[in-house]
């Protein structure tokens, strides 16, 4: 039976060669869409300790980093080597020192409840254990903190819920194509 290439390659990282035609993709993708704008609707302020899971390039890490400014924390995560690459290069050359790169599929090894935003761009239907990448967002995120995802290959309201379902998240609103989410008590 036919299987998208979504499909065909969830649970397993892209090849080398997809992920650079993937990083090309992103910054033609960049021109049109800009990522400071899409980050205009996840509420990211000075010095918060913000998360990008399923960083990829780090079109959005970047742009975050910016945002949350010197005594900031960006954590850009994937499970990719050459996203963790890309990032820290890219870190350097525009001379960012508030970035922490993390390679993991799921758990990030951070302490508990220190992180004010995670946004979760274009990934979340490449999760083949969404309930434990959820858990691990739902533990190192503040009791007031946020959760969005933007993720264009899953309906609206299957997104929803996939995130609430599990009784972790609720939906609190959308803005243009990104979903927040706060912690449920
Ligand atoms: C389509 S790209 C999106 C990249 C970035 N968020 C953006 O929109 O520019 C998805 C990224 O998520 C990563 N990824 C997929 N599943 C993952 C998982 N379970 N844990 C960590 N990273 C994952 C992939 O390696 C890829 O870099």
């Amino acid at each position: 039976m036919f299987k998208s290439h979504v499909e065909k390659h969830k649970g397993e990282p892209q090849s080398n060669f997809d992920f650079k035609m993937m990083s090309a993709f992103f910054s033609i993708r960049d021109i049109f869409k800009k990522p400071k704008v899409i980050l205009e609707n996840a509420d990211i302020k000075v010095d918060d300790y913000v998360l990008d899971y399923g960083c990829g390039p780090g079109s959005y890490s970047m742009v975050a980093a910016e945002l949350v400014g010197p005594n900031g924390q960006v954590f850009a995560v994937d499970r990719h080597p050459l996203a963790i690459k890309k990032v820290n290069k890219k870190a350097v050359k525009r001379g960012l020192n508030n970035i922490t790169t993390i390679q993991t599929n799921c758990k990030t090894d951070l302490k508990s409840c220190i992180i004010d935003v995670i946004f979760c761009f274009d990934t979340f239907h490449s999760f083949t254990q969404p309930k434990d990448n959820l858990s691990e967002f739902h533990r190192i995120l503040k009791n007031n903190g946020a959760l969005y995802i933007m993720d264009t290959h899953l309906f609206e309201d299957d997104l929803i819920l996939s995130i609430t379902g599990r009784g972790l998240f609720e939906f609190s609103e959308k803005r243009d194509e990104v979903y927040k989410f706060i912690k449920s008590n």
